[in-house]
């Protein structure tokens, strides 16, 4: 299934703090690359512990599917910043994605929309593309709206329009991650459009929280997404490639 202007589907593979071990990883990752070999109408962007990714990316040429991408950065180039990994190290590694202002580093690491507009002008800068979420802590639609809006207000201030185009966005509804309890595609659409209004130029929206292999087609289909962000599915290459199989059918 390839979206309307023929630009491929994005799928973006979120393995958050798991697994445990490299070799769980090297595993991981092999499972998923030999599923989606033949993958033509998505493209598939694993985002890993920062510890693996030098593992993962090699051997070069890295510009095959999959793709590369961090699960967050920092917003500075280098310095004396303990703990921190700029987007120009994961540049220079063959790194392309950065996922930024995820509702779990919202959440337990109390990070404010500003940091994450330092963080999504760093990665710019760096010549990465930012895959930015925002999402609502609750059902009630009205509030739903409300909060999307304060986020990307905040999130996106001083972004050029240039800058504007490059971005990923990615609509995440809290109480829908990581919780089996996903967000109907009816309601998810809805907050898509409002995303995209934000947005002069189209830049691909994605959806995230609770995909599965019986979901997933809905979000692309009826709610017109551009690609799916996902969680823990993503840790199973079975249901992985399964969920990829079922939205690259035409
Ligand atoms: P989930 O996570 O698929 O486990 O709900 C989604 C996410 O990382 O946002």
């Amino acid at each position: 299934m390839k979206i309307s202007n023929g630009v491929k589907l994005l799928i973006i593979a979120n393995w958050k703090c798991n697994p445990i071990t490299l070799q769980k990883a090297k595993r991981l990752f092999n499972s998923i690359k030999k599923g989606i070999k033949n993958l033509r109408n998505s493209e598939v962007v694993i985002c890993p512990p920062f510890v693996y990714l030098p593992y993962l990316l090699k051997p070069k040429p890295y510009t095959l599917n999959p793709k590369f991408g961090a699960q967050d950065c920092f917003w500075g180039k280098k310095g004396a910043f303990t703990g921190e990994i700029s987007p120009w190290m994961l540049k220079e590694l063959g790194c392309q994605y950065v996922i930024l202002g995820h509702s779990e580093r919202r959440q337990y690491f109390n990070e404010p929309d500003e940091m994450i507009n330092k963080k999504i002008k760093a990665t710019l800068k760096a010549g990465l593309t930012p895959i930015l979420c925002v999402g609502d802590k609750s059902r009630e639609a009205k509030e739903d709206i409300k909060e999307l809006d304060g986020q990307l207000e905040k999130d996106l201030k001083g972004l050029k329009k240039s800058s504007l185009s490059k971005l990923i966005v990615t609509y995440e509804p809290i109480w829908a991650i990581g919780t089996g309890n996903p967000c109907g595609s009816e309601e998810a659409k809805l907050a898509g459009q409002f995303i995209k209004k934000h947005f002069s130029e189209k830049i691909p929206i994605l959806y995230g929280g609770s995909v599965d292999s019986q979901n997933a087609e809905d979000y692309i289909k009826k709610a017109g997404f551009q690609g799916l962000l996902i969680g823990n599915a993503s840790l199973n290459p079975k249901e992985f490639i399964k969920i990829i199989k079922t939205i690259n059918k035409d």
